[in-house]
């Protein structure tokens, strides 16, 4: 399978899966990275690792529905079979997310259906919850709602602060995110009547 990543920052999930990717074992390959963000530092260290990049600033086009048949244009060229938001900070146009509905998948940093949105450590830790984690799932209209394919759970500890629970959390979904991505190019967790249906394991 294809896959093309979605970024708007520092790319280290990005940079978890170029990784992961680079085994030839792995059923798909990243043939390129969009960014939204001219100055987003995963674009660096995409180029450096060789791969395409693009970047697609929102303020060039006049809406959003433009930016994101811009961002479709640039999938199609590089034909993407798989879309991966990772840290893509803007919500998708129905339409779009339509046109790759059970074909892309993202990462938020908390055990959803618990914060979703954005500060999601900061809220939990206000929360004392005693269990945070991570969650990849398909991406449908709503945000951070659709079919959860895989997630990951970390201890809260008492002295935590939002960044160390933040480190915890990232080093959970760098191991995760590639995990979801191969079940996923595999076939085996499939979007099927708004739940993931899982192929039988060998
Ligand atoms: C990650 O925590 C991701 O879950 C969230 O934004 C952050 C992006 O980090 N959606 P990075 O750009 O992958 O380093």
């Amino acid at each position: 399978k294809r896959v093309a990543v979605l970024i708007s920052g520092r790319g280290s999930n990005m940079s978890a899966l170029i990784d992961a990717a680079a085994d030839p074992d792995f059923p798909a390959e990243i043939v390129g990275v969009i960014s939204d963000k001219p100055d987003a530092l995963g674009l660096g260290i995409a180029a450096s690792r060789g791969l395409a990049t693009k970047s697609l600033p929102r303020k060039d086009y006049s809406s959003k529905e433009a930016h994101d048949g811009a961002i479709d244009a640039a999938l199609v060229a590089m034909k993407a079979d798989l879309v991966v938001l990772a840290g893509y900070m803007r919500l998708l146009t129905a339409h779009f997310v339509e046109k790759w509905h059970g074909r892309m998948i993202n990462i938020h940093p908390a055990l959803l259906p618990s914060f979703k949105g954005l500060d999601t450590h900061r809220r939990a830790l206000e929360a004392g919850v005693r269990i945070h984690g991570c969650t990849v799932h398909f991406v449908t209209a709503e945000m951070d709602d659709g079919p959860i394919i895989a997630q990951a759970a970390v201890p809260v500890l008492s002295d935590d602060t939002e960044a160390t629970l933040t480190a915890r959390v990232l080093k959970a979904e760098h191991r995760i995110y590639p995990l979801a991505l191969r079940l996923v190019a595999e076939g085996k967790a499939k979007m099927e009547g708004g739940r993931t249906v899982y192929s039988a394991f060998h």
